[in-house]
């Protein structure tokens, strides 16, 4: 009778240190995940990007073998409808909720600014892989808000100069009414009323309205020498052919940050040929990341990549210059934050690294639409660094 007692009280804590074993090394597996918040546009004007975006960044993860830093990537998604009103809520679903260890987004500088301050508020850690507003690098600066795209005033900025540099002295600006594009018109006209220019007229209309032709018409009587505006997208691509439709194209230059013109040459139907952007990517630049991302891009998804898949791509990267160098176990966001301030980027745009506002430090490329590609034809600004104008960061 003891000898069977004792048999059985072998067995059940042989069962227990089994079962303990199998919760530890269960356990260590969490830890040792990284989870990954993308909060991007699916639906609506800006789904391209988005998805362009989320490409880009499980490119880069594929690459390593489904690994970032040596940790498994699980991923939580919600799309953001590039509603501004929905960001809290949204953001708040993946940060309380899910828990995630670094939110990804997004595209649309509103949402990203309410995003942010979900960031700050509850020290998560975050990825900009497009949203330009200057304030997410610039007063609202954060240890924890890293940026792998632009600020609106670095390639606007470049712009305002080509654009005098063309002789043109009068420019009627026309954009989408918020943070975005109204800092990518201010931007521009930094640089070109510093140079000798003169923006006569800026026009705004609500995101995402395509309703251009009331505008074109006022353009087309206030004759301007030139235009410059900002629209991205598929309500990018209507615009670029109502310009041409309304027989402006001819008659009047139209210039743009290159968002205008990436990933939407196709749907323009060719409206969009000889057009002059400047932007920190170029289709085809001649680096050898770009040639490898290029072609894994194509085998992956059969289509181009565009700018928005190579800032999802550095995401990735990024993310994982930081993993590698924090210890395993985990999420170590410190650590992470540290590697990932000093990391050097090779990106198929060319290598960057960061600012100390957490701002890439970037060539401004000037491009030209040709056979439906951006080619690049210069460099407008060479190592453009944002201001980060009332960023704390940077004393
Ligand atoms: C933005 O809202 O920041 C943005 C959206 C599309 C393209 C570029 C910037």
């Amino acid at each position: 009778m003891v000898g069977k007692n004792r048999k059985l009280r072998l067995a059940v804590s042989a069962l227990g240190l089994g079962l303990g074993m199998l919760l530890a090394q269960g356990a260590a597996e969490a830890a040792d995940k990284v989870k990954v918040g993308l909060m991007l546009p699916y639906t609506g004007t800006y789904a391209s990007l988005g998805n362009a975006i989320t490409n880009g960044f499980k490119q880069y993860v594929a690459e390593q073998g489904g690994k970032l830093g040596g940790r498994e990537v699980e991923y939580f998604v919600v799309d953001d409808e590039s509603d501004a009103a929905k960001a809290t809520e949204n953001a708040n679903k993946l940060v309380k909720r899910d828990n995630v260890d670094v939110l990804v987004g997004t595209v649309h500088s509103g949402v990203a600014l309410a995003m942010a301050k979900v960031a700050r508020d509850s020290k998560t850690l975050m990825i900009i892989p497009n949203a330009g507003a200057d304030e997410l690098t610039g007063p609202l600066c954060a240890p924890n808000v890293f940026r792998t795209s632009f600020s609106a005033w670095q390639p606007a900025h470049a712009m305002g100069k080509v654009v005098a540099e063309r002789g043109h002295k009068n420019v009627v600006t026309l954009s989408w009414k918020y943070s975005f594009g109204e800092q990518s018109v201010a931007g521009f006209k930094e640089a070109f009323e510093q140079a000798g220019g003169k923006v006569v007229k800026e026009l705004y209309l609500p995101f995402p309205n395509v309703e251009f032709q009331p505008f074109l018409t006022e353009i087309a009587n206030l004759r301007p020498d030139a235009v410059f505006v900002f629209f991205s997208g598929a309500g990018a691509a209507k615009f670029v052919k109502d310009y041409e439709a309304a027989g402006l194209k001819a008659s009047l230059p139209l210039y743009a940050p290159g968002f205008l013109t990436d990933g939407t040459l196709e749907a323009m139907g060719g409206a969009g040929e000889g057009l002059l952007t400047t932007l920190h990517y170029a289709d085809g630049l001649d680096n050898a990341k770009e040639k490898a991302f290029r072609s894994g891009y194509v085998a992956a998804y059969k289509i181009q990549p565009d700018v928005f898949a190579v800032q999802g791509y550095d995401s990735a990267q990024l993310l994982a210059a930081g993993l590698s160098k924090a210890p395993a176990g985990a999420f170590d966001k410190e650590a992470v934050m540290k590697a990932m301030s000093a990391a050097t980027i090779d990106s198929p745009r060319g290598a960057f690294t960061l600012s100390k506002a957490n701002n890439p430090v970037q060539d401004i490329y000037l491009r030209k639409a040709e056979s439906g590609q951006n080619k690049v034809i210069g460099v407008a600004a060479p190592k453009l660094a944002d201001p980060a104008r009332g960023c704390k960061l940077m004393n």
